[in-house]
This record gives C-alpha cells, structure tokens and sequence, in this order.
C-alpha cells in the first residue's frame, strides 16, 4: 500500500514515515521543506534501511500536486503539512489561511479527481478551547482563539462537509495533545529555529546553555501546584496512532483524541527533566500567557477502544529522547 505523507520531513510527519516503512507501507513525501531539512530523509533511510519518495512541492502549487498524484498512484493520505506557530498565525493571519486551507482545498480536490478517498488529518486539541470539563471528550464543544487553531477547525468542517456530500470517503481527523520526545536513535526530533514558544524545546534550550532561563506562565492556576497542566506525548506514540488510524479505516468520518489521558504540570515536566537528565534547569516564575488555559488533558478512551490505541512511553522517556535528540545534534 502506498501512503502519500505530506510534511513528512517535519518533527510528527518524520517519525510517521519511519513507523510506516517499518510496518511495510510504500511511502511518497510531499514537503517544501519550509519548517524542515532535506537531510531528514537520510535520516529516515540510516533508521529503516528503506528509501522513500521524495517531492519538494508546494502544496499550494495544484498542478505540481496533480503531477504527484498521476505519477504515484497512492492508496491514501496522511496530512501533517502546515504552518503551526500560534503566535505567529496571531501576527500573520493571511499566511496561515492561504497556506494551511489552500493546501488542504488543493490536497483534497486532488484527491477526489485521482479518486483517493482515504485521509489521516492532523488536528488539534487547540480546537476545545477552553473546555467547560477534563478529560477532553471527542464530542466536547469546539472553539478557537487564533488564526492557527481557526484553521484547524475550517479544515474539519471541509472534511465534515466533503464525507457529507460523498460517503464513500474515509476521514479519520486525529486531534493531538502535546506532542515531545524524539526517536531513541538521536536522528529525528524537534528542533525550531530561534527562540521556542513550545515548553519542552525551551527546557532543552536551557539545559543546554542556549538559553539563560525559563520563564514558567504563571503559578497561580487552579493546579496541583499552580503552574499549567497539559497532556504530554511521546511523538512516537503519536506516530504510531497513524499506523493504527490507517490499519483501521473503513468508510467514513472519525475523529480521535491522541494523548496519554495524563495532565503534568509545568514544574513536574521541569524536575522529571532535570531528575532523568542529571542537568539543572533554571527558571523563573513571569506573568501568565495570554491565550493559555490551566489544564489540557485527553480522555483517549475513544481511540484505545477503536484503533487499539495504546501509549507505551511515560514521561521520563519523553524528557531523555528530548534531551539526547539535542545532545546528539549538537
Ligand atoms: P512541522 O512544522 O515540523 O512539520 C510540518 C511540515 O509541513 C514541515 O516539514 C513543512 O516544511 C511542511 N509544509 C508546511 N506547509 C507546506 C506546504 N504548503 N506544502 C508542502 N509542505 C508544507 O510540524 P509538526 O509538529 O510535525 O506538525 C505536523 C502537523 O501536526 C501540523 O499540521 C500541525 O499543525 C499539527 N499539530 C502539531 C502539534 C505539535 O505540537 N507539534 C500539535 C497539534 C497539531
Ligand atoms: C501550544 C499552542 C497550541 C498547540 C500546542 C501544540 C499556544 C497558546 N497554544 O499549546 O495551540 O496546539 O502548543 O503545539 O501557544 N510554558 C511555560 N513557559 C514556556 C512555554 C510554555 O511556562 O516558555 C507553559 C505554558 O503556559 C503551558 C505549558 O507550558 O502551560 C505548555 O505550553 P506549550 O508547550 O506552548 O503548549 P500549549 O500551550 O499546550
């Protein structure tokens, strides 16, 4: 079976290609490697001794996309590619309507036009909002608060309507938590250029010497100990989800919730870092962020139930992939 990864050389996408060629998918990338490496793909081939395919497409570009869809007669999709930065969606609106929706739109006609009807979209739990109670159900209310969860949300209503209007489609939307973590091999992982906005690439940045402290959003949340809570994720785990959401499609549109089911806090990510790390992670407590709410965590009964979804990493494994994926980078 061939499965077209689109922003398969970026941090999710990456270790959704390994785990696919390890279970013996064909696998056709399309990225323009604007949020990642060419050399990720050697990378994936020293992990699995596997080649893939590789196009280095703009999604937007729809007659590159029609090229790839008649050369490679894929079987289904997997969607990863997109702009991902909140803040920056905050500041740049246009950009991340025009390239996270025209992309799909492109990826989706092509699709129906090639006769492709099996997809795997990446979502996220930025689309509950701030949710009225925890654990997060699929079926809880949707509601954003940026352009890049907006974006998140038109695209499952595209889908919604597209299985609506044709029922021979097969959707499956996976919401993730907060994927970190990174490959046990040090080769793939998460590395964002400049200053991170996400916690767990901050950490590291500091554990480093990269960056002088951390600065914690804030200690007077109704939490354990006042600081955010979230649902962490091995991005191993996460990937594997794909592999199960793929294995068991059939017609249709479902949506799943990918997490642990766990909330840590943001000082409980800290010691556990420094604990399995043996480094100190300096931080200090500054004003909240705006936008943030104080707790985030999945029920993933759902997708354990449906898909056989079964997280095997804890939290101690995030922090050391985390930590050596940049140790070994260096
Ligand atoms: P990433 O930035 O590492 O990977 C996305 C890839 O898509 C990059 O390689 C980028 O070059 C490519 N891309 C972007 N626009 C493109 C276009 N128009 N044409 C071709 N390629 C394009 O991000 P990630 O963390 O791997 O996230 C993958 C998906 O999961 C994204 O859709 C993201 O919004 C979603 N998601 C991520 C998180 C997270 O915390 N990482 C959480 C929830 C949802
Ligand atoms: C962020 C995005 C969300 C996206 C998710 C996964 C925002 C407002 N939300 O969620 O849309 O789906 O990433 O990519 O950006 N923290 C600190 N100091 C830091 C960084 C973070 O204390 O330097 C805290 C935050 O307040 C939060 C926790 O750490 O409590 C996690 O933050 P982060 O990694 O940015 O993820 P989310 O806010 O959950």
């Amino acid at each position: 079976m061939k499965i077209l990864v689109t922003g398969g050389c970026g941090f999710i996408g990456s270790h959704t290609v390994v785990d696919l060629l390890n279970e013996g998918y064909e696998v056709v990338i399309v990225d323009n490697l604007y949020n990642s490496k060419i050399d990720v793909l050697d990378k994936i081939k020293k992990i699995t001794n596997k080649d893939v395919t590789f196009y280095q497409y703009d999604l937007c570009d729809y007659e590159k996309l029609q090229e790839v869809f008649s050369k490679e007669k894929v079987d289904a999709v997997i969607h990863f590619a997109g702009l991902k930065a909140v803040g920056e969606s905050v500041n740049k609106p246009l950009m991340y309507y025009e390239n996270n929706l025209f992309s799909t739109i492109n990826l989706l006609k092509a699709m129906k036009s090639y006769n492709v009807k099996k997809i795997v979209f990446s979502s996220s739990a930025t689309v509950y909002g701030s949710p009225k109670s925890l654990p997060i159900k699929e079926d809880f209310p949707l509601s954003t608060t940026n352009p890049y969860g907006t974006t998140k949300l038109m695209i499952e209503q595209i889908l919604t309507d597209l299985y609506k209007a044709d029922n021979s489609f097969d959707i499956t939307i996976l919401r993730y938590f907060n994927p970190i973590g990174a490959h046990k091999s040090g080769l793939l992982g998460e590395d964002p250029n400049g200053i991170p906005n996400n916690l767990m690439p901050y950490i590291v940045k500091v554990a480093t010497r990269e960056l002088p402290i951390l600065n914690v959003f804030g200690n007077d949340y109704e939490t354990v100990d006042g600081t955010g809570v979230r649902d962490y994720i091995h991005v191993c785990d996460l990937s594997y989800g794909h592999v199960l959401a793929l294995k068991n499609s059939k017609s249709g549109l479902k949506i799943y919730n990918l997490g642990t089911g766990h909330g840590t806090s943001v000082l409980e990510l800290v010691k556990t870092f420094e604990k399995v790390n043996n480094v100190k992670v300096n931080y200090k407590i500054v004003e909240r962020r705006e936008g943030d709410i104080a707790s985030c965590y999945a029920s993933n009964d759902k997708a354990k139930e449906e898909l056989g979804f079964s997280p095997k990493y804890n939290l101690e494994d995030m922090c050391r992939d985390s930590y050596n994926f940049v140790k070994t980078n260096q």
